[in-house]
């Protein structure tokens, strides 16, 4: 067990273990959507969204493709790299906004890998999904309850999405990736976390549920209708995401007691490169330590920071012991970021 130093300099009487970061894994989609096949759909050009965005394509899920069979192929994945079985998982935490079930899709995936013994649920945090699943995960490691976790983030937000507006649709595209999360005896790979939310600014980025009322019995009526696709207010998400993203990877890395330059890999949620580079320009990090994946995938809402880590990590970049920062923002609207050092 890892003993808890307290403010005195002396071990606190609370004891817990410490988790480490020890598998990645992200699915496949078969179908690639241009940015030139998007411009004969909508007004737009591959310069504009390039330009703007730094985004080139993104992933649609086809047919027999859904939260469910993407999510259980990154899990699938990321177990196998860390050399589990899936009936050694204990807890599997899905970030989507996207389930093919209202009711959830981690029970689904717990059943598609065939991870019988896991309890599942869903975690709904758009953007910041992922960093908000990592951080429950890492409470339910540190208290002794549960040893192997996986963590999935997974959306479809091409459902989501309304294809003839241009000012959203060339942002979005389809995706999953996730990490196993494992207790640890020695040490503590997580360094700290900071989780925000302001809902003051929620009408910046919404998909809402939107109903008619339909007359039940006397007096009665019921809400009928249905999700409405994405809204947004791009100007305005973009202030706060250069203004929120630094600030809470400065706070972050203070309580890990660490600096910028002791980042080995930013790791932001891809939401445009325009913001990565903002964000890096003000921390004064390099561009060859920022993982940017966005031209390829687009915005995957809670599936991109898991598929950045395991790009770079199947690539050999980011190696054992290398220390991430990781920072998700959206909807909500919600902010965090999590330090840590990847591995065993
Ligand atoms: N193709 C061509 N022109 C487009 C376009 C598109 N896809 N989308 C918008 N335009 C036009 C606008 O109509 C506007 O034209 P006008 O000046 O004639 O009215 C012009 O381009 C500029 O629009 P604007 O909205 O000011 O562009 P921008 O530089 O702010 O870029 C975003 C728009 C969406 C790329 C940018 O605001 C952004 O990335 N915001 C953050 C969004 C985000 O990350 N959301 C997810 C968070 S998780």
């Amino acid at each position: 067990m890892i003993q808890q130093i307290d403010a005195s300099g002396k071990p606190s009487r609370q004891q817990t273990f410490g988790v480490a970061f020890v598998g990645s894994g992200s699915a496949q989609l078969k179908t690639v959507l241009s940015n030139d096949q998007l411009a004969a759909v909508v007004d737009t050009s591959d310069e504009w969204i390039a330009t703007r965005t730094g985004i080139r394509q993104r992933h649609i899920a086809g047919p027999d493709e859904s939260v469910r069979s993407l999510g259980a192929q990154a899990a699938a994945a990321a177990i196998a790299q860390a050399n589990l079985a899936p009936a050694d998982i204990d807890l599997i935490l899905l970030a989507t906004s996207t389930p093919d079930d209202l009711f959830g899709s981690a029970c689904q995936i717990q059943h598609e890998i065939g991870a019988s013994r896991a309890v599942a649920f869903d975690i709904t945090a758009a953007c910041s999904g992922f960093v908000f699943a990592l951080v429950t995960a890492a409470q339910f490691i540190r208290t002794g309850a549960y040893k192997n976790v996986v963590v999935i983030g997974a959306d479809v937000l091409s459902r989501l999405t309304d294809w003839r507006d241009r000012r959203t649709c060339v942002l979005f595209g389809d995706g999953a990736g996730a990490m196993v999360m494992q207790r640890c005896e020695e040490s503590d790979r997580l360094l700290s976390f900071e989780m925000h939310s302001d809902g003051s600014l929620n009408d910046c980025l919404n998909a809402t549920y939107q109903h008619e009322s339909t007359p039940l019995a006397d007096e009665v009526t019921t809400q009928k209708g249905g999700f409405v696709p994405i809204t947004m207010n791009g100007r305005e998400v973009y202030r706060f995401a250069v203004k929120r993203v630094p600030e809470v990877l400065e706070k972050a890395l203070f309580h890990a007691g660490l600096s910028t330059s002791d980042i080995d890999w930013l790791i932001l949620h891809q939401a445009n490169q325009r913001i990565l580079d903002a964000v890096a320009q003000r921390l004064g990090i390099p561009a060859e330590r920022v993982v940017s994946n966005m031209a390829k995938h687009g915005n995957t809402d809670a599936a991109s920071i898991p598929i950045a880590i395991d790009e770079w990590v199947r690539a050999g970049k980011i190696k054992p012991g290398d220390t991430l920062a990781l920072s998700g923002f959206g909807a909500g609207l919600s902010w965090g970021a999590a330090i840590l050092k990847w591995g065993q």
